[in-house]
């Protein structure tokens, strides 16, 4: 084991600190990388078209005719009104300012959680925005990472976002962009006790908005991502693990209200996982059921999902039906959370190294019955060993 000198917090903490502002890693020894994956969003408006041009690009997310010539027709298409929603917003997606604190803060925790593998550095690498994924490899490169952590940021697997995000990663590390890495994968942890801890915590703060004598009766409406039905039905697991998160932070509220798991986000004209999130809303209020928390379950921290469409979209329309609606805060800078990601982490790190647990999980081993993606197999492949 390394010998770790003794420091203080002060002194780890801007070491951490000037490490992140130079991107090199403190002197000596190449960092642990914890590649936080995510699809990303947007960081200021005029970046839109290039996300969507990404988004509508990737094959693994939403396969397309022509991808290559429809993709950018289409984003160019639909630039001026996600430009304006983003504008709604604040000006942009706040998930990489929010994907860095938990990164940095998580990092600094892992230092102290495993010591053995430290230094940490947290690195992020989306599908869609900047940091991309050939960035985020370039300067690992630069960095000398020679262990990494492949982590992904989405609690409950689908083949069309971590698989993508792990698809890609593959693509650029078998080029050889990032250099010669021993790579593991956290590919899954929707039920991790820590997140669920997080997001009780959060409806509770939501539901103590709601007066004593009624709290009981109001209805937790936990959104999800929808998917669409010919990727449920491939065999993708996510609606599963969706309801398996959902089953957990109800049994951490001891079932204390009535729930239902409902999904938004759907686009186009081809049939969708339901029942959608606006149409619970509607039916709840002709049902009378006139309180109700709504719970993002899928996403770790707030973009365009919980800030237009929850917020100035649904809630406004519930509101308009009579409903009183709040949503459960995102997790964003939640230190239980914050926590729940450096122990998932240094646990993983933990049973890897000491031969407990292979480089990925057994799960992320099994295809969807229905899968004709070349690419999942040799991914799957490749983490298993090591990304060697
Ligand atoms: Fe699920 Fe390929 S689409 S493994």
């Amino acid at each position: 084991m390394a010998h770790i000198p003794r420091t203080s917090a002060l002194t780890r903490s801007l070491t951490r600190s000037l490490a992140s502002l130079n991107h090199a890693p403190p002197a000596g020894k190449s960092p642990t990388a914890i590649v936080m994956l995510n699809m990303g969003g947007p960081s200021t408006v005029p970046e839109t078209y290039d996300f969507l041009r990404n988004l509508f690009s990737d094959g693994d997310l939403i396969p397309l005719p022509f991808q290559s010539v429809l993709a950018p027709l289409i984003a160019r298409r639909r630039t001026p009104q996600i430009e304006q929603q983003y504008t709604d917003i604040g000006g942009g997606s706040p998930i990489l300012r929010y994907t860095n604190i938990q990164g940095e803060r998580m990092a600094a925790l892992l230092d102290e959680l495993s010591p053995e593998t430290a230094p940490h550095k947290h690195y992020v690498a989306f599908r869609y925005a900047r940091p991309l994924t050939d960035e985020t490899a370039r300067q690992m490169k630069e960095d000398g990472v020679k262990r990494a952590v492949a982590f992904t940021q989405y609690p409950q697997y689908s083949c069309s976002t971590t698989g993508s995000s792990l698809n890609e990663l593959y693509r650029r590390g078998k080029a050889g962009e990032v250099g010669d890495v021993e790579w593991s994968v956290i590919d899954r942890w929707g039920t991790h006790s820590g997140f669920v801890e997080a997001v009780a915590q959060n409806i509770e703060r939501a539901l103590a908005k709601f007066p004593e004598s009624t709290r009981s009766d109001v209805v937790l409406l936990f959104s999800a991502h929808s998917l669409p039905m010919s990727v449920v039905n491939r065999g993708d697991p996510y609606v599963l693990e969706v309801s398996a998160s959902v089953s957990a932070v109800m049994d951490r509220l001891g079932h204390s209200n009535p729930y239902r798991l409902v999904w938004q986000s759907q686009v186009g004209p081809s049939a969708w996982m339901g029942m959608q999130t606006g149409e619970a809303l509607k039916g709840l209020a002709r049902l009378g059921r006139k309180q109700v928390v709504l719970v993002p379950i899928a996403f770790t921290s707030d973009h365009i999902e919980t800030l237009y469409e929850l917020d100035l979209e649904y809630a406004k329309e519930a509101k308009e039906h009579g409903v009183d609606v709040h949503r459960a805060e995102s997790l964003n800078d939640s230190p239980v959370f914050i926590r729940a990601l450096a122990d998932l982490a240094a646990a993983h790190l933990k049973e890897v190294s000491l031969g407990r647990a292979g480089y990925a999980s057994t799960q992320m081993g099994l295809r969807c019955p229905g899968c004709t993606n070349a690419t999942c197999g040799q991914q799957k492949a490749w983490f298993a060993r090591g990304g060697r």
